[in-house]
C-alpha cells in the first residue's frame, strides 16, 4: 500500500477544489492511502465531502505558533478541528519564496506532532546545489531538525529535488535510491525513535511514475500539478 500525497498548491480556486474533491471521492478506492492537501479554504467543505470515503485530508502549510498575531496563517489547532491527518512542511516553493528558515519548519514540526498531525516535511537541494556537489550536506541541514521534535513519532520525509518540480522531467530511479539510502542512513542515526515513510515528488505524473516506482524504498508520492487532474492521478497510481 503506497501513500499518494496530492499537493494542490495554488491551482485550483474554491468551487474547482470542491469539483475534484467530489471526483476523487467518487472514483479513489481504498487499495492505496490517498491524501488531498486542497487549500486552506476548501479544507472545511472537502472535509465535508471525504467524511465516507477512504481519502484523508492533509493542509499545504501550518503556521509556527498556536494563537497569536500573524496575519493570513492557520494553526495547526484549527487544521487538527478540522479532521487535518497530515500537513506539508518546508516545500521549496515556501522555502524560496517565504524564506522560511529550518527554524521555523521545526516549530511547525512541533505544533503538528503536539495535534498528532503526521507532518509531510519536504526537503530537497537545488539546482546549484547539485550542480556544486552540495546535495548531500544539504539534505542533512534540513533533515537534523527531526532529531529535536521530543514527541514526533511519525514522519512522511518526502524528497523533493528543486530542480524537477514543475519540470515534467523526474530524478531518475537510481538516483532517487541512493538519496533514499542516505537519508535512511541519516534517520538510523538519530537517537529518538520516529518511524517514517519515504515519499519522492517533482514531476511525477501518468508518465514518469512507472519508472520511480521501481524505487526499492519508494513508500508514495508527492505529487503536484498532475493531482489536479483525476484522470493523470487514477493513471499514476495504477
Ligand atoms: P510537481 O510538484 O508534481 O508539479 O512537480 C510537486 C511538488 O512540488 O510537491
Amino acid at each position: 500500500m503506497k501513500l499518494y500525497i496530492a499537493n494542490w498548491k495554488t491551482y485550483l480556486n474554491l468551487n474547482q477544489e470542491i469539483a475534484l474533491a467530489k471526483k476523487f471521492a467518487y472514483e479513489t478506492n481504498s487499495a492505496n492511502q490517498v491524501v488531498i492537501c486542497p487549500s486552506f479554504v476548501s479544507l472545511y467543505p472537502i472535509n465535508e465531502i471525504l467524511k465516507n470515503s477512504p481519502i484523508v485530508l492533509g493542509a499545504q502549510n501550518c503556521a509556527p505558533i498556536t494563537s497569536g498575531p500573524l496575519t493570513g496563517e492557520v494553526s495547526a489547532v484549527s487544521l487538527s478541528e478540522l479532521d487535518c491527518k497530515y500537513c506539508i512542511i518546508g516545500h521549496s516553493e515556501r522555502r524560496q519564496n517565504f524564506s522560511e528558515s529550518n527554524d521555523i519548519i521545526l516549530k511547525k514540526l512541533e505544533l503538528l506532532s503536539d495535534q498528532n498531525i503526521t507532518p509531510i516535511l519536504c526537503i530537497g537541494e537545488s539546482l546549484i546545489d547539485h550542480e556544486s556537489n552540495r546535495i548531500l550536506e544539504t539534505l542533512k541541514y534540513q533533515l537534523d531538525i527531526v532529531e529535536q521534535v521530543k514527541k514526533l513519532k511519525k514522519l512522511i520525509i518526502a524528497y523533493e529535488p528543486i530542480w524537477a518540480i514543475g519540470t515534467e522531467v523526474a530524478a531518475e530511479p537510481e538516483y532517487v535510491e541512493k538519496i533514499f539510502s542516505y537519508i535512511e542512513s541519516l534517520m538510523l542515526k538519530t537517537k529518538s525513535k520516529i518511524s517514517y515513510t519515504l515519499v519522492y515528488g517533482g514531476s511525477v505524473n501518468e508518465h514518469t511514475a512507472k519508472e520511480l516506482k521501481k524505487i526499492g524504498q519508494l513508500g508514495g508520492f508527492l505529487i503536484g500539478k498532475a493531482s489536479t487532474d483525476i484522470n493523470k492521478f487514477l493513471k499514476i497510481i495504477d
